[in-house]
């Protein structure tokens, strides 16, 4: 890991030290893509030092102009986007028609989904966003309209399922406020429609990790 200090700037050459410092680390590192509370789209270094880019970024703009509503079409015209979450389409015949879907829309086109199974404990079954939409702000706004939902339904909570491989996912809905409950091992198998021997950043997905948040 590299040290990399964080400083007050004051002046110019501080300011010209901290650029140099930032395109060292753009070069070493993945910078970390994050939103800010206040929309801003920020880079963050593994040294946790911030690049702010202005509210006039394109990702934000594009965020500016979608919505997130109650899908009613045909849930078929989803699948492709269920794919995305669930590698097992026997799996995905089962539950594609229950619950409510959201969809995140902009300019037409739909970039996002979350499934949604109502109850007391409501179950958030299945959700992605086009990949070329991931990292600015889509999945978070699903998850809202689903606590929202859960809200005004009066549910107490609302679970989400996810593999145990998939740190990414793991980091996501923790980042929306949900925690650990339990692990179900072996839940991902060929008798439940799993093909055999998926890896997920060099782990095997086998085990899925329940996790709620209390509404
Ligand atoms: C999981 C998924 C829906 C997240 O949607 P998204 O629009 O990319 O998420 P957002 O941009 O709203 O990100 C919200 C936060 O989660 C973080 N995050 C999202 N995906 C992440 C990932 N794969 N790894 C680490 N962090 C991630 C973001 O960095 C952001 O963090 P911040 O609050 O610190 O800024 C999306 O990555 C996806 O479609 N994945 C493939 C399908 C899938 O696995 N679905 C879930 C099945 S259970």
């Amino acid at each position: 890991m590299v040290h990399c200090p964080s400083r007050r700037l004051t002046d110019r050459a501080e300011r010209r030290r901290r650029s140099r410092h930032l395109r060292l680390c753009r070069n070493r590192h993945r910078l970390i893509r994050a939103h800010t509370a206040r929309g801003r789209v920020t880079y963050r270094a593994p040294c946790d030092t911030d690049i702010q880019k202005t509210r006039s970024h394109p990702d934000n703009r594009k965020l500016a102009k979608m919505m997130v509503h109650s899908h009613d079409g045909d849930r078929e015209q989803l699948r492709p986007l269920f794919r995305e979450a669930d590698d097992s389409e026997q799996q995905i015949d089962a539950y594609l028609g229950l619950g409510t879907v959201f969809v995140a829309e902009d300019d037409g086109e739909i970039i996002g989904h979350l499934q949604l199974i109502a109850g007391d404990e409501a179950e958030l079954k299945s959700m992605a966003v086009a990949e070329s939409r991931r990292g600015t702000g889509v999945g978070r706004a699903l998850v809202r309209a689903a606590f929202e939902h859960c809200r005004q339904n009066a549910a107490k909570r609302l679970l989400v399922a996810t593999a145990a491989a998939d740190v990414g996912n793991l980091r996501f809905y923790q980042r929306q406020g949900f925690r650990m409950l339990r692990v179900e091992r072996d839940a991902f198998v060929p008798s439940t429609g799993y093909p055999d021997e998926i890896v997920i950043d060099g782990i095997p997905l086998r085990d899925r990790v329940w996790l709620g948040l209390d509404l």
